[in-house]
């Protein structure tokens, strides 16, 4: 039986991950199990960093980005080594179970320990980058494409007065999830993503396609997988000829307040992770699928990998022209 729950948010920090914190602890606390949790991520629990949550340790968060519990990036955690110590701190302080609110590799993390060390957890999907299958979306995800798309409109209109051709470099260094969305709905002339091979001379015959029908400026999305804005940038004013300007949006993706769908989703998610691991699921993964909650063991979604959708692509050129 599950008395202690620990609760940690690894990896990179989402718009949304506190709000799904305060679910965990308001939910546990609900069914009256005790919360520990861990500070800086994978870091804390090899460190040892542990402590115990209550009520009011969540008040005023639900709106906050980032996470109150910090993170750090822990290439350690990839040894067996470090994971040992860190299951033997979970063990320590009598934590029973663990939910953990993060992305891809914090998912890793959480399949290796209960493989190597029978560190029972359930993982709860929150990166902007939407790269974990069997949840329609991760937490920040929606959060993250709307900050964008804020800062993209502003963009458009100092493209639009002085006819220039912009590049905005935006987050996603294996998968183009945020570029796609982003590029999609401020209608972007050009998408790349790290998914489609890359091609500056496709680029820029398209820009010149574009001029040549009349068009004064465009707007380029370019995930950061794919290659450095400032060099697409370089290329492209040297064959065209063209005034051209780059914006990396960086980490300004990644805080904010979460949007409503990034707090209702992280409410739902975070609340079904207490309830699965009172009812004695483990080791799955817990999204959300076309409004269901939906449950998926770690080893098959490590197995599979999501992609984007391609059609959202030509619709974006079709609608771009
Ligand atoms: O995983 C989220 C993410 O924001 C990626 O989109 C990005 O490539 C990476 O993290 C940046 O990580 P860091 O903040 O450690 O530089």
């Amino acid at each position: 039986m599950i008395k202690t729950i620990g609760v940690v948010t690894p990896g990179g920090d989402a718009p949304g991950m506190n709000t799904a914190l305060r679910a965990v602890v308001r939910t546990a606390i609900f069914h009256g199990l005790r919360v520990m949790a861990v500070e800086r991520g994978y870091a804390g629990l090899i460190g040892g960093d542990i402590h115990p949550m209550d009520l009011k340790s969540v008040s005023g968060i639900l709106n906050r980005g980032g996470t109150i519990l910090h993170t750090v990036r822990c290439p350690d955690f990839k040894k067996r080594s470090f994971r040992k110590i860190a299951a033997r701190n979970i063990k320590e302080h009598g934590i029973d179970a663990m939910i953990v609110i993060g992305g891809n590799g914090s998912l890793r993390g959480a399949y290796e320990l209960a493989k190597e060390s029978g560190i029972v957890s359930i993982v709860v999907p929150a990166s902007i980058d939407n790269d974990i299958p069997f949840t329609d979306a991760t937490i920040g995800f929606d959060t993250a494409v709307n900050t964008a798309l804020d800062a993209i409109d502003k963009i458009r209109d100092t493209a639009a007065s002085h006819e220039r051709i912009f590049i905005i470099e935006v987050m996603g260094r294996d998968n183009g999830f945020i570029a796609l969305e982003v590029g999609l709905g401020a209608g972007a002339e050009i998408i790349m993503v790290p998914e489609v091979k890359c091609d500056f001379n496709k680029v820029c015959k398209r820009l010149k396609d574009g001029i040549d029908r009349g068009k004064l400026s465009s707007i380029i999305v370019v995930a950061e997988g794919v290659c450095k804005g400032m060099n697409l940038g370089e290329y492209i004013s040297k064959k065209l000829g063209v005034d051209v300007r780059v914006t990396v949006l960086g980490h300004i993706q990644r805080g904010g307040s979460p949007s409503a769908e990034s707090r209702s989703l992280a409410c739902q998610l975070g609340s079904a992770a207490v309830e699965l691991l009172i009812k004695g699921e483990k080791n799955k993964l817990v999204g959300s699928v076309s409004g269901k909650i939906v449950i998926t063991d770690y080893a098959k979604v490590l197995k599979t990998k999501k992609t984007i959708d391609r059609s959202v692509l030509k619709l974006a050129e079709k609608l771009s022209i």
